[in-house]
């Protein structure tokens, strides 16, 4: 009893394969229409969405139909389109650069699974997926062994043809420094290169520089005209440590009070010996402008017919820190 039992089960499972190979084996191609293929843009920047729309204007359709998308003769997509419909639109969201390739538009009005769908539309378009960033090639014009004052050129290329979005013919590009964006810089797609300058190389500016192409990034013609919405002016002075400044004002101290000296024993000859007397003072009044009092005392000390007061503009220096320091020096007694 169980061994027929076994043998029917075996018969069966038997038939059941024969008849699913041959199913699979006098499987029908199937039967596609071609339609039309549409797009609004052939270039494309990776992870925008893409929309590709398929066609049936001028056939006569009359029931509703299966209409796939195929890429590179392959069915990716599949919709239904009712009779009174003519245009059917694909919506692929964040496009990568897999997408790229060729899309046609196929339709019939049984549902295939989409591997079956290996065949394409009688016409095709070419889509290509642009890439956001390009790493890009780098090298140094002229000597790699540069010195502290020399003027840097590093210039970035591409090794095959760029694609741009529309064809654009100049995009952003970046010179970037150890990880960071330090220049950005117009990339000639014609000339497949960008130049990136540094002036006046100094010690810091040692270090690794790549540079990355943004083949997605077009710079308009109008942007030229475009300005931010205001400007700052920045002026960097030259910073003067107060050593130097000692130096410089003692510098000019001494040169007056030796002109000062020349002048008096041209005129007096008879007291050489007042130049190097107690007779002058310096002061040095490290508060300046906020000091007021001391300012009105050394007017009045200008007032004195006697006393000669020197008060050099010139050697008021006013630091970046806000302190000032001022010179001044009297000689009384005349
Ligand atoms: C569309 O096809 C139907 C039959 O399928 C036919 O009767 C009709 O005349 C056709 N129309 C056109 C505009 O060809
Ligand atoms: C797409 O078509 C173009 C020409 O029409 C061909 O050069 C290209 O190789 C095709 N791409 C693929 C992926 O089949
Ligand atoms: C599908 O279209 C074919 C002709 O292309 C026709 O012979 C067939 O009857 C149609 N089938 C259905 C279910 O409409
Ligand atoms: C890019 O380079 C080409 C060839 O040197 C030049 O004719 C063209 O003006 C450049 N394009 C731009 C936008 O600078
Ligand atoms: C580069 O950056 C890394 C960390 O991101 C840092 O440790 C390294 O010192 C930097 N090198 C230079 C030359 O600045």
């Amino acid at each position: 009893m169980m061994t027929v039992f076994a043998v029917l089960l075996c018969v069966l499972l038997h038939q059941a394969i024969g008849q699913t190979k041959g199913t699979q084996s006098t499987k029908a191609m199937p039967v596609l229409s071609s339609a039309t293929v549409l797009a609004p843009h052939r270039t494309i920047s990776e992870n925008s969405d893409f929309y590709v729309t398929c066609s049936t204007y001028g056939r006569n359709i009359t029931s509703m139909i299966f209409v796939y998308l195929c890429k590179d003769s392959l069915g990716i997509r599949r919709m239904t389109l009712k009779p009174d419909k003519n245009d059917i639109t694909f919506h692929i969201s964040r496009v990568d650069l897999h997408h790229s390739g060729n899309y046609s538009c196929v339709y019939s009005n049984k549902s295939y699974t989409l591997s079956d769908v290996t065949q394409r539309g009688d016409n095709t378009i070419q889509i290509l997926v642009i890439p956001n960033f390009l790493p890009a090639d780098i090298a140094v014009v002229g000597p790699s062994a540069v010195h502290e004052g020399d003027n840097i050129e590093f210039r970035c290329t591409v090794p095959s043809s760029l694609h741009t979005l529309g064809e654009c013919p100049l995009v952003y590009s970046y010179l970037r420094k150890n990880g960071t964006v330090l220049l950005v810089q117009a990339f000639n797609v014609s000339q497949m290169k960008a130049t990136f300058s540094i002036k006046g190389a100094v010690m810091r500016d040692s270090g690794h520089y790549s540079c990355v192409v943004l083949p997605t990034m077009c710079i308009q013609e109008q942007e030229h005209v475009v300005h931010g919405k205001n400007t700052v002016l920045l002026e960097v002075k030259e910073k003067m440590d107060l050593a130097s400044r000692l130096i410089i004002s003692a510098g000019v101290i001494i040169t007056i009070f030796l002109g000062l000296c020349l002048w008096w024993i041209s005129n007096k000859p008879d007291c050489p010996a007042m130049c190097t007397s107690g007779l002058m003072s310096q002061e040095t009044n490290t508060l300046g402008e906020q000091d007021e009092p001391d300012r009105e005392d050394l007017e009045a000390q200008d007032e004195e017919e006697d006393s000669f007061s020197l008060e050099d503009e010139e050697m008021y220096n006013q630091g970046a820190d806000g302190s000032d320091f001022e010179v001044v020096y009297s000689l009384a007694g005349m």
